[in-house]
């Protein structure tokens, strides 16, 4: 289900529109996880759990839905501490949307969203074996600091903690490959 009164903006590159997540999204946010993440897909408690925090003066997670022709294309969400610590808990494009610079766009609003719950660092957990994400994050300005052996079962696949020094200031979109 989409957004009521959801329209694409002229110009939102590939006609993909980035909003906030509601519950209404919890549907085919779980249909496109369990495409992505088939052997450790998020419940739909989780997702439920996740945005009882994203909303009010007191919201300590953010959640950001990607839509084009009213279906989900990507989604993403933030976890926040109050030691201004901030965590990526989830990203991810559909396949049909992915190297079009969508993971980038919801990267970008993720950390937008680390500014303005005032975190100074952002961390992260990524498989060893996904190099593509490992990229997009190294885009962005964030390093490996650890590893977390068996994080992600059933599989026991290990898990690269990277980190990225949050100074606050605006995110650069780093889409444009020449600056690299
Ligand atoms: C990781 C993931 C979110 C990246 O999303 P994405 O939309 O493919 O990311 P981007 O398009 O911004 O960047 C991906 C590639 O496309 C390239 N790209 C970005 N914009 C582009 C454009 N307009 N034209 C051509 N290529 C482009 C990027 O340079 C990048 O290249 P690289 O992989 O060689 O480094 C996506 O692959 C995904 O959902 N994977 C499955 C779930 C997952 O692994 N999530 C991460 C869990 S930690």
């Amino acid at each position: 289900m989409s957004a009521p009164g959801g329209s694409v903006p002229p110009g939102a590159p590939g006609g993909v529109t980035l909003r906030r997540m509601r519950w209404w999204d919890i549907e085919p946010v779980l249909a496109l996880e369990h495409r992505l993440f088939p052997e450790d897909a998020w419940s739909a408690g989780m997702f439920w759990s996740e945005l009882a925090h994203a909303r009010g003066p007191a919201a300590t997670r953010h959640y950001t839905v990607a839509e084009a022709g009213g279906a989900v294309a990507g989604y993403a969400g933030l976890a926040a501490a109050a030691d201004g610590t901030a965590d990526v808990q989830t990203i991810a494009a559909a396949p049909e949307h992915q190297g079009t610079g969508l993971g980038s766009r919801l990267l970008t609003d993720l950390l937008t969203a680390a500014t303005a719950f005032e975190c100074h660092q952002v961390l992260l957990e990524v498989r060893v074996d996904n190099p593509r994400a490992q990229r997009l994050y190294e885009r962005f300005g964030f390093a490996p600091v650890g590893l977390r052996r068996g994080y992600y079962q059933p599989g026991n696949v290990d898990a690269l903690v990277m980190r990225r020094e949050h100074t606050g200031a605006p995110v650069h979109h780093p889409s444009d490959r020449a600056r690299n």
